[in-house]
Parts: structure tokens; sequence; C-alpha cells
């Protein structure tokens, strides 16, 4: 592919930027400075943007710590909405997109892709991924509260034939619940279901990749190699 390509996909400049860096001497091949936007390189080549190694990834991967009061829908945000979206460099904004949602009010880790599949793989049902949320409810959870909750409840799901469907067995410990489901608000009603009403909510866990705790709420940075390739499941 050509540099400035390369560049601009490992680097999330804009292209034109990327032409800049490169014309600019900013960029190295192989420890050489090339300053031509077209030279040929491959994936796997050393290149560096101002002695920054540079990793060439066909797709984005990203993780935010969603702040409470953005929605995460792309699309149907009413005028003066502020979405999760906003948050990124309009670059990146333009590329990728949440990987399912949060609630307006919950907080936490939300991952952002451009891989379609990858995404796909994550919230299909079948696979059965694991989100851990951390929260307060009121009033607390009685021990039979926690068992109901652990064994699956009637959220008012129905099958074709009308009859309930309970939600998929759930592990409590502490002031966490994982849940391996992504139904409609569905840890405000598994509560609901048992009693309970959630007064604060946030994503601590997803996929087996933990929110990284120094990312100030709104704040956000690429996965690493190791997180890209639990998301994946590649
Ligand atoms: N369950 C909810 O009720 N809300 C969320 O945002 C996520 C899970």
């Amino acid at each position: 592919m050509r540099l400035d390509k390369f560049v601009s996909t490992a680097s999330n400049l804009s292209r034109r930027d990327a032409s800049r860096a490169i014309a600019g001497g900013h960029v190295s091949v192989f420890g050489k400075t090339v300053r031509d936007g077209a030279f040929h390189v491959d994936e796997g080549d050393d290149i560096t943007l101002d002695g920054k190694p540079l990793l060439y990834s066909r797709f984005l991967y990203l993780m935010m710590n969603k702040p409470s009061g953005y929605i995460t829908a792309t699309e149907d945000a009413r005028p003066g909405e502020r979405v999760v979206s906003d948050l990124l460099p309009p670059e990146l904004a333009r590329r990728v997109f949440p990987v399912g949602r949060l609630d307006r009010d919950t907080t936490g880790l939300l991952i952002f892709t451009d891989d379609g599949a990858a995404a796909h793989r994550a919230l299909s049902p079948k696979r059965h991924v694991e989100k851990t949320y951390r929260f307060t409810c009121s009033p607390p959870l009685t021990d039979e509260m926690i068992r109901a909750l652990e064994a699956g409840v009637d959220i008012g799901e129905k099958n074709s034939a009308g009859e309930p469907i309970l939600t998929a067995r759930a592990r409590m410990s502490g002031n966490t619940i994982t849940i391996t489901e992504g139904k409609f608000h569905q840890i405000k009603r598994m509560f609901h279901a048992v009693g309970s009403e959630i007064t604060s909510l946030a994503r601590v866990s997803f996929a087996g990749i933990e929110l990284d705790g120094a990312l100030a709420p709104g704040e956000w940075r690429y996965l690493s190699p190791e997180e890209i390739t639990l998301f994946t499941g590649e």
C-alpha cells in the first residue's frame, strides 16, 4: 500500500495531514526518512512517525469511560442531545461506532470499533459474552433477591408461544453483577423484577476487558493488542 495510507490509518491523521507529515520528513521507513507519500510499504514494515512506531491495523478498537448524561446512539440523537461520539476526535468519530449501548445515566466501559464482524460476534446472544456492572440499588438486596437474580428473573420477555423467557444465569459478587445477555435496560429491569431499583450503574468489564482506571469520565484510549484479542475472540 502507499505510505500515506499506512500513516493515516495507523496514526488516525487525515490523509492530508499524513501527507504533510511525510513531506515534512517526520516519517521513517526502516530507519530512513521517506518524503514520498506514494512510496510502497507493507503491513508489517517498521515505520515511525516522529520516532514513534506506527502499528498498522485494518481496524480500530478503543475504549471509553462513558460519562453520565451522554446517549450511545449515533443516529437518533435529538438536537442538543449529547452523544458519546462527541467525545472522540472528529476523524475517529466518523470511522468507529459504539459496540452495544449503555443508558444515558450508565457510566463506564464502552468499546468503539470499525470492525463490524467482531462487534457482531461480541453482541451475539449465542456467544454469551460476559459484561460486569457495578451497581448501587435501593432497597438493598436481600439474599433471596440475590438468589433470584442469579437464577434468572421474568423481565417481561416472551417466547413465540407467549410464555415468559427468564433472564440467563447471572453472577453476583458484592456490588457487581455479571450477565451474558444485553437486553434493553436489562439490569434495571432485573432489579425491578425482584423488588429493588438501580440507583447507579457502571460497566466495569466487557468480554474480559477491564475498564482502565486511569481513564477519567469522557476519556478514551486505544485497546492493547491483548485486549483486541479478547474482543475479537481471535
Ligand atoms: N443494563 C441497564 O439497565 N442499563 C445499561 O445501560 C446497561 C445494562
